[in-house]
């Protein structure tokens, strides 16, 4: 029978343990903890709790090592100590895959062994199998997605309750949507390490996460998702990467207004969602939920199912983590955009304004000081317009020409129109 240990008993290892002991042809050997004698309830007595790596990566009755630990230190030395051995590995911790993918991708193509990591990515979508499997033949042209869905809950509970962003991100946290040190949710990085192996699987290179564009929510206020609302918009924070007519990738993670009726405005709460756009398929939809517990542990039963019954996919030298990096492209196509200024409530404003719009080479479409209590004297107010398409350079230009010290800094926003 095919044999596994798990390392990690945490939230997703101890879900794992039990659905491989509930019912499926799968011997589970040792499981890995930092500390053996902690209780742990829930889980059933008898389990081989063992602290030494080595007793898992030096047992030949050990196939297949499910890394369940997180990080990227003691992960990475198991996972690619378990590769060298030649076990398999399947692992959900998008982070060792974005920071030593292509050193453990290689370590699996030179031993012929498989990587399962369906969960490591919105483990409730089995975007990984559809990218790698259902779509390796289609041209993929664009993958455009919500992926974090800590900022989809901050950002729904700020469009739905009015609440501001502390607010929102409190309540994430309470509700187990958000880590107590939210930053590389609400920073955009973690979309960003999750773009990156989705851009690699669907455009066969590799690619970057820290050479992707990525902007966070922190500075977004309720006031700009009712403004969007207004508008006819959901403000979300969209994952986006793209083949140019010259097949050159541009990738961005950043919060973007985007029409109700567009089918990702309709992802709320803590959901995900994946748009795959590609020549024979044409678009596909996956929705579900990011994280948890229960999909996660489904995700994994089914790469080590798959391990244990022969399908798995052992690394070829073409994987697209051991390719060449995508050539990138020279940024998204021009777009509208939506900014929100904080600005001095006093007479001549309005025209300095529309001064360094022209200097940015940048036609205003709309403009609107919604009414606030007082005027005059030193207080800022808000300031909220909206532009003719304009391109990527002409954005950020704009974002620096406006920022002002001493001042909250400007909001810029792109508005997706298809
Ligand atoms: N939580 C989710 O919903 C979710 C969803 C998708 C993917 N993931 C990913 O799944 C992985 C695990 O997440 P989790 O939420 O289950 O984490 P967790 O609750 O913190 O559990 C971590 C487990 O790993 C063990 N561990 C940590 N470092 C170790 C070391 N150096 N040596 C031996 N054991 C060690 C811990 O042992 P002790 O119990 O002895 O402390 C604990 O059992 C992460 O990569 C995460 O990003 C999580």
């Amino acid at each position: 029978m095919h044999t596994i240990a798990i390392a990690g008993a945490g939230t997703v290892g101890a879900a794992l343990i039990q659905s491989v002991l509930a019912s499926v042809p799968i011997r589970l050997k040792a499981v890995l903890v930092r500390d053996a004698g902690k209780p742990r309830p829930g889980l059933p007595t008898g389990l081989d709790y063992v602290t030494d790596p080595a007793a898992i990566l030096a047992d030949p009755e050990i196939d297949t090592v499910v890394e369940l630990m997180g990080g990227t230190g003691a992960a990475f030395e198991l996972a690619s100590g378990a590769l060298a051995a030649g076990k398999h590995l399947v692992t959900a911790n998008k982070n060792l895959l974005a920071e030593r993918g292509p050193e453990l991708f290689a370590l699996a193509r030179d031993k012929g062994r498989s990587i399962g990591f369906e969960a490591a990515v919105c483990a409730g979508m089995p975007v990984i199998r559809a990218l790698q499997e259902a779509l390796r033949a289609d041209r993929v042209s664009a993958i455009e997605g919500i992926l974090n869905g800590t900022t989809n809950y901050i950002l729904t509970r700020m469009a739905e309750d009015n609440l501001d962003y502390a607010a929102a991100l409190a309540q994430a946290q309470r509700l187990g949507f958000a880590e107590p040190d939210p930053a590389n949710d609400v920073s955009g990085v973690d979309a960003a390490c999750k773009l990156g192996i989705l851009a690699a699987l669907a455009f066969h290179r590799r690619v970057e996460w820290r050479a992707i564009p990525a902007q966070g929510i922190q500075d977004l206020q309720a006031e700009d998702l009712r403004q969007a609302a207004r508008m006819g918009y959901r403000v979300k924070l969209l994952a986006r990467a793209a083949l140019d007519q010259n097949g050159r990738l541009d990738s961005t993670v950043g919060p973007a207004l985007i029409p109700v009726g567009h089918p990702l405005a309709a992802v709320r709460d803590e959901f995900n969602a994946l748009m795959v756009a590609s020549d024979g398929f044409g678009r596909n939809l996956f929705m579900g939920k990011g994280a948890g517990p229960a999909p996660t542990a489904a995700s994994l039963l089914a790469d080590i199912l798959d391990i244990a019954q022969g399908r798995g996919w052992p690394v070829g030298a073409d994987h697209p983590f051991l390719a060449g990096p995508a050539p990138a492209g020279a940024g998204a196509a021009p777009c509208r955009l939506y900014l929100r200024l904080a600005v001095p409530d006093r007479p001549g404003v309005l025209a300095a304004v529309a001064g360094r719009f022209a200097e940015a080479g940048v036609s205003i479409a709309s403009v609107l000081q919604p009414e606030t209590a007082g005027g005059g004297g030193p207080v800022l107010v808000p300031l909220i317009l909206t532009t003719h398409a304009a391109a990527t350079e002409a954005a950020a230009r704009l974002r620096e020409t406006l920022a002002e010290p001493g001042r909250p800094a400007p909001v810029v926003l792109p508005i997706v129109d298809d």
